[in-house]
């Protein structure tokens, strides 16, 4: 299924919390390997792991018990030693959890993230923010799309997201401050571009999410005028807005725990993915 450019690596990011990032992400990567039969990797960056937990669901638990290597390991490069065996090289098989296996040429697969992410980064030397990326080149070229999963605050694990990525997906939910993320998005990219001149990355656009429940009114005008401001924006930034929003669904929350049955509305995230892998051309 490979591509011959190799896989699209997007990050789904806003540097504002709760607006669907880790949603978009798995429905998306559902969509690639199951609607368009794309070899798909998801990759989890953020600590609170809410990606792998959606996609692994009840396997996460386990997971975590037998201590199995992470993007922890990713970053730090080995797997560590026990009292067994000394630490050995990371191997590419033992990181990466096959969620959907379809055939060899086609599966969703996760490298998952774990709780004690930050403090073990923190408290460990500052990583190479170019790792994943180079761990990537080398295992996963063989991919056609590698979605990564952001936490909303920008640290080192951002710059990694950048470094690995060519494309950018920023959900915002039409609310009161809704465009808070947006100045630090643009300046986070545009000072990880003036540094690295020769990378780059394009934000493919902006997706609306009615992550909330708008009283039946269509949100009112406080909706309306948080549109106003995301286009204001938005076009300030010369970035794109997908005409498909993605509705408020009870679905949703279902679907992430991986409850597929009676997913209403939430079924009409199949537009806007539709539109979107449209517009990168996957
Ligand atoms: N369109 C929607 N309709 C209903 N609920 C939604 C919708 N989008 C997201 N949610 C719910 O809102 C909550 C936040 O979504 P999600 O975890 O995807 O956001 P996030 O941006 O990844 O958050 P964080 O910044 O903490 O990583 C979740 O409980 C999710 O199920
Ligand atoms: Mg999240």
């Amino acid at each position: 299924m490979a591509r011959d450019d190799g896989p699209m690596v997007l990050c789904v990011i806003n540097m504002k919390g709760g607006v669907g990032k880790s949603t978009v992400a798995t429905l998306l990567c559902r969509y690639a390997y199951s609607q368009r039969r794309k070899d798909v990797l998801a990759i989890d960056i953020d600590p609170q792991a809410n990606l792998s937990q959606a996609l692994m669901r009840q396997g996460y638990d386990k997971f975590l018990e037998e201590r199995r290597p992470s993007i922890v390991e990713v970053f730090n490069g080995y797997l560590p030693a026990s009292p067994s065996r000394a630490p050995r090289r990371l191997d590419v098989a033992s990181v990466t959890q096959t969620i959907i296996f379809g055939s060899d040429s086609h599966s969703l697969q996760l490298i998952p993230s774990r709780f004690d992410f930050s403090d073990n980064l923190t408290s460990s030397l500052r990583p190479d923010p170019r790792v994943l990326a180079r761990f990537l080149a080398d295992e996963f070229k063989h991919k056609d799309l590698i979605v990564i999963d952001c936490a909303p605050t920008e640290s080192i694990l951002t710059h990694a997201a950048y470094h690995a990525s060519g494309l950018v997906l920023v959900p915002v939910k039409p609310e009161y401050f809704a465009t808070i993320g947006f100045p630090l998005l643009r300046e986070s990219l545009a000072e990880f571009k003036r540094k690295n001149r020769g990378h780059s990355i394009d934000v493919a656009g902006v997706v609306i999410n009615n992550g909330f429940y708008d009283g039946g009114n269509a949100g009112g005008p406080e909706k309306a005028r948080a549109l106003g401001e995301i286009r204001d924006e938005a076009a300030d930034n010369v970035w794109h807005i997908f005409a498909n929003e993605i509705p408020f669904s009870r679905g949703f929350p279902k679907m992430m725990r991986g409850d597929y049955n009676y997913p209403g509305n939430a079924t009409m995230f199949n537009h806007f993915a539709c539109e979107f892998f449209d517009k990168i051309g996957l």
